[in-house]
């Protein structure tokens, strides 16, 4: 809580022009908030629970995380963190205890955000309602409960990088690759993975029948027969913008939670530079059966 005189000083101290570049950064950062999908795992939207309040299941074969409570709350979520503390959260993967997350948490694509970036989503996150609601423990099968495993986790799966343009590709391609491979990191779900659960870097994007919530994942590299290669690029962006594909089916189970919560808030020229990226990636041929619908 500010006491009286701090706030005093504070205004003092926080002329306008402070104010209007907190407004800014507020904003940006609902954009990057929206891209990155962090709303989805840290709400519990099923059980109608409050905005990043945490509580939602994730199944995955190692047991089921709950997105904890990342609301500004001092006490039960991040509201008494550093810029360095978050920043360093979502970079490497580690908490401020020194602690290591395990990768249900997407570190391992947002690792490569821009640092900027990560401070506006931080200054939108700060701007909304604390919740003092606890975090739910996680329930995972033995022996994954015991988290200093994950530093041996680490050592074998994860490099943490920045996204660094590359002058060889134009400026949309660039947007693209951060887009997908950083912020909406599509291959989370998209890439298949390893038995130790790391993505396969030689298979990207090319699906899997053991994805989120054991749903099938279907392959989007952009091999003609069994990924999107006869899609346009306007094929793609619709999808993403509506949720339907070109033969008017709707996408379900988690990609429709990401086209709603994400890619439909999107500004089309970011649906178009991640259509032109996907697109350019390299084409895999891997046939993913179609779930029987119910
Ligand atoms: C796919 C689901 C998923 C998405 C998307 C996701 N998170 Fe999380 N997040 C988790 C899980 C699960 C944990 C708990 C990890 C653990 O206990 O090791 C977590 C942990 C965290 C923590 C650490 C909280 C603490 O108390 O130590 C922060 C901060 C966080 N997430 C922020 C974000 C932000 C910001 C975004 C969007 C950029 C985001 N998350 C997107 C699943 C997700
Ligand atoms: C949380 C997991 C998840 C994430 C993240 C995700 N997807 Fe999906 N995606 C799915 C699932 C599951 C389906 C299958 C949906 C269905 O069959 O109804 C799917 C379907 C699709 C399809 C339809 C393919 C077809 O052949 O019908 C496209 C295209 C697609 N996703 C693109 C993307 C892109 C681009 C991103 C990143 C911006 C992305 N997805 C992020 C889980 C995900």
């Amino acid at each position: 809580m500010l006491r009286f005189p701090t706030l005093i000083l504070l205004l003092l101290v926080l002329t306008p022009a402070d104010a209007l570049a907190e407004a800014d950064a507020i904003e940006r950062g609902e954009y990057i908030f929206n891209a990155a999908g962090c709303a989805g795992c840290h709400t519990d939207l099923k059980g109608n629970g409050p905005l990043l309040a945490g509580g939602r299941p994730l199944e995955t074969p190692f047991g089921r995380f709950y997105g904890p409570n990342i609301t500004p709350d001092p006490q039960h979520g991040i509201g008494a963190w550093t810029d360095e503390q978050f920043v360093t959260a979502l970079k490497t993967g580690v908490s401020p205890a020194g602690k290591p997350y395990y990768p249900a948490f997407p570190f391992t694509s947002f690792n490569r955000a821009k640092p900027e970036d990560l401070l506006d989503l931080k200054a939108y996150i700060f701007s909304l309602p604390p919740v003092a609601q606890p975090s739910r423990a996680h329930e995972l099968r033995f022996p994954f409960g015991w988290r200093p495993l994950l530093w041996g986790w680490r050592m074998l799966n994860f490099k943490p990088a920045t996204f660094a343009e590359d002058p060889n590709q134009d400026v949309q391609l660039n947007r693209g690759r951060y887009l997908v491979d950083t912020l909406t990191h599509c291959g989370e779900c998209h890439t298949p993975r390893n038995a130790l659960g790391a993505t396969d870097a030689d298979r990207r994007m090319a699906g899997t029948v053991a994805g989120p919530e054991g749903q099938t994942v279907p392959n989007i590299s952009p091999h003609p027969d069994t990924g999107i290669g006869a899609w346009s690029v306007a094929d793609l962006t619709s999808l993403l913008k509506s949720g339907l594909t070109p033969e008017f089916d709707s996408v379900g189970g988690s990609m429709g939670e990401v086209v709603e919560q994400s890619t439909s808030r999107l500004l089309d020229e970011d649906l178009e530079a991640i259509a032109m990226y996907l697109l350019s990636l390299p084409s895999i041929d891997n046939l993913i059966a179609k779930p029987s619908t119910e």
